[in-house]
């Protein structure tokens, strides 16, 4: 099988379709592939690839060829997952009803909130026990850095057979606040994540577990987002070791390890 990849998964090794892609004078995006057959269309839902993402479905068809799933690892949108304040945008299910126009099956990695399934049925996958492969054996607690994610957090609790703490994440005046009662005095602490966008989550519940006495703090996170500053504030803190995946392209240093999951 092979791939067409749009720009937010070129990085990733992966037999592909050839995919021209320019701007015309005025911004207008311009897409073109093939040859193309049956293939898959791998792509991350980022802030503004939606377009992209559209347009080059098409030229698979103009093109004479099928696209036989589409595989989403990062959903993006997929936090503004209901209506908080009348009259927002409810971002995610628009994204989700575009993408089920296209009409192909979807699979979607490590999904924010898997209720947008009302939107888009999709298959749901996960990059974490992937990366868990590479945490080094200890005896771990499990962290879920807000109740969102203890279902994700439990999964990786369940597959260590090891306890599960749930913290509470709050926001006081735009600030991350993260509290909740933990035993984590001299023991090595697995935060597990979906995502890292700030790092904001991270950093406050790294600081939260140090104080709380954990011996060592080290972080499994689906998707690196990374928005500006988040790697330099994660270096600098008392995290040991982060391990992502590499379903966008991140560089790897001393502390963040980029697993090669998505590929063959
Ligand atoms: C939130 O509910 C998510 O699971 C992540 O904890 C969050 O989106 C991470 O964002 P940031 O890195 O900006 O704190």
């Amino acid at each position: 099988m092979r791939y067409v990849l749009t720009q937010s998964t070129e990085h990733l090794p992966l037999p592909r379709v050839k995919v021209e892609r320019k701007n015309f004078p005025d911004g207008e995006l311009y897409i073109r592939v093939g040859p193309v057959q049956k293939v898959v269309l791998l792509t991350n839902i980022t802030a503004n690839n939606l377009l992209e993402v559209l347009f080059t479905a098409d030229a698979v068809r103009h093109a004479g060829g099928k696209i036989q799933k589409i595989t989403i690892p990062y959903l993006g949108y997929a936090r503004q997952d209901k209506v908080y304040k009348k009259g927002e945008a409810f971002s995610a299910a628009v994204i989700c009803q575009v993408i089920k126009r296209l009409g192909a099956p979807v699979e979607i990695y490590d999904v924010h909130n898997e209720e947008i399934r009302k939107h888009l049925p999709f298959k749901s996958l996960s990059l974490l026990p992937e990366l868990l492969k590479k945490v080094p054996e200890k005896d771990y607690v499990i962290i879920s850095p807000d109740q969102g994610g203890r279902k994700r957090a439990a999964m990786i609790a369940k597959m260590l057979k090891a306890p599960l703490a749930v913290l509470k994440k709050t926001k006081v005046k735009g600030r991350v606040e993260v509290e909740g009662k933990v035993v984590v005095r001299g023991r090595d602490v697995l935060i597990v994540e979906d995502m890292i966008s700030t790092g904001s989550t991270l950093e406050r519940a790294a600081e939260f577990l140090q104080e709380a006495g954990a011996k060592t703090i080290t972080v499994i996170a689906a998707h690196a987002v990374f928005t500006k500053g988040a790697r330099s504030r994660l270096e600098k803190g008392p995290i040991k070791k982060i391990y992502v995946s590499n379903s966008f392209d991140v560089k790897p240093s001393k502390k963040i390890e980029v697993v090669a999951c998505l590929e063959r």
